[in-house]
């Protein structure tokens, strides 16, 4: 038998790595901007974790976790996402105490049992932030800005936010006996999952993908009709800060989300033409999440973006980056040169220069061919006058012109030609 990868995972090979370095490089200094800092946490957690911080009747938590029970018969989960990671971090080390707001960023794989297609993986990768300790509306405004920063950093100018308030638990409280007493007495039209969920979770019914749904609870009331003053209040100042900062958003009182976690503010953030998947982010805020995993009584919010999903938006874009060429490529007319090959590589190499040698024992004309295929700007040719007289050719694969320069110059001109080279072309 041929061995694969396992359904819904892939590998990411060069050329396309540099994508994902390129993505991940804006990611990470965006974040970074902002104010937060990065966190990595274990890829695997116990299991109870996300049973208490994602919530035991989500889809996440039911169907969709990788579990398993290790050599002591503990039962460990691979993360299906990090927002929980994050808060068992936070109580753990008690930063709470320390100065707050903790504002922290995520990248990283997760898990997720799921049926695979265009922009959905089992196991995937995530940005992600959290911001700790503070309830006011700007810091949702803040993060909302930040995730339509990291899009304008990646040129994608086309998306739809869409924000709504699911309230705090008193007010949610109230809306969902509301809500189950409409969905009642049409309770058989809807799908089999929400017949099973409604009385639990009816505001899944709203997010539910199934049109029969919908259209068994038409004229529903609204989350954003029952709020408490508030939680209204806090809904009205985030609007505030988003128009403050030109940022459109739209408001869906359908938008509840997947995970049990949210109160007040939730929003997700999605990209028209990449596929029936087209959710790059979603995040929201979390007031109750610290202290149902046994910490204190602590305001959070945050949100994460799928990076697949993010590179099919800026794949076009990204096409054109050329981060995985060579600017320098040595060329030697004969094998006895091996040596000072790689001892000048070594240096240019050690100057950052990208420099390239060849490994296959080819011809120099197939050297040159190759140094053609790597994206050498400049080939520096080895030869025997060149050993004899102290210099090397150094030449332009643009122009195709060839200069002789002295051994001892040969760094600082490359080093010059390149500078003038990023200068020119940006
Ligand atoms: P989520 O909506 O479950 O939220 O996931 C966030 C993003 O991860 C989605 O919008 C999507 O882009 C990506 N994603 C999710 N599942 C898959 C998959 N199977 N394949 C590819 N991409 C996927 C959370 O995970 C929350 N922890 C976000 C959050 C942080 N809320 C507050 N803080």
């Amino acid at each position: 038998m041929q061995l694969k990868a396992p359904r819904g995972t892939y590998d990411i090979l060069p050329p396309d790595s540099s994508k994902w370095q390129y993505i991940e490089g804006i990611l990470k200094e965006t974040a970074e901007t902002f104010g937060y800092r990065e966190i990595r946490t274990p890829i695997f957690e116990h299991t109870e974790l996300f049973e208490r911080g994602v919530g035991s009747s989500t889809d996440i938590v039911t169907k969709e976790m990788y579990t398993f029970k290790d050599k002591s018969l503990r039962s460990l989960t691979l993360r299906p996402e990090n927002t929980a990671s994050c808060v068992r971090a936070l109580i753990e080390h008690s930063i709470y105490s320390g100065i707050m707001p903790a504002k922290w960023y995520y990248i990283g794989p997760m898990f997720r049992y799921d049926r695979p297609q265009t922009g959905r993986y089992r196991q995937f990768h995530q940005f992600g932030v959290e911001a700790f300790g503070s309830n006011s509306p700007y810091l949702d405004a803040e993060v909302i800005i930040l995730l339509i920063e990291v899009l304008k950093r990646l040129g994608l100018k086309e998306y739809e936010l869409h924000i709504n308030s699911v309230g705090c638990m008193q007010c949610r409280d109230v809306y969902r006996q509301k809500l189950i007493e409409h969905i009642t007495p049409v309770k058989d039209k809807l799908c089999p999952d929400c017949q099973t969920r409604y009385q639990q979770n009816p505001l899944r019914v709203l997010d539910c993908k199934e049109k029969s749904c919908h259209q068994a609870i038409v004229n529903y009331p609204t989350l954003s009709q029952h709020l408490c003053d508030d939680c209204a209040s806090h809904y009205d100042v985030v609007k505030k800060g988003l128009k403050a900062n030109s940022i459109d958003y739209r408001h869906d009182d359908n938008l509840v989300r997947g995970l049990d976690y949210y109160t007040n503010t939730a929003f997700e953030i999605h990209i028209p033409g990449i596929g029936a998947q087209s959710a790059v982010g979603g995040g929201g805020r979390y007031n109750g999440l610290v202290e149902d995993c046994g910490g204190p009584d602590l305001p959070g919010i945050g949100f994460a973006m799928g990076i697949e999903r993010l590179l099919l938006a800026v794949d076009t874009l990204a096409k054109e980056l050329d981060s995985g060429k060579s600017d320098v490529f040595i060329t030697i007319m004969n094998d006895d040169y091996e040596l000072q090959a790689l001892e000048l590589l070594t240096r240019l190499r050690q100057e950052n220069i990208r420099a390239e040698k060849d490994y296959m024992g080819r011809s120099g004309r197939a050297q040159m061919k190759y140094a053609d295929k790597l994206g050498a700007r400049m080939v520096i040719i080895i030869g025997d006058d060149e050993i004899q007289q102290g210099y090397f050719t150094l030449r332009d694969m643009q122009s195709k012109e060839q200069v002789q320069i002295d051994k001892e110059e040969i760094i600082e001109s490359v080093r010059d030609r390149l500078a003038k080279f990023r200068g020119g072309n940006g």
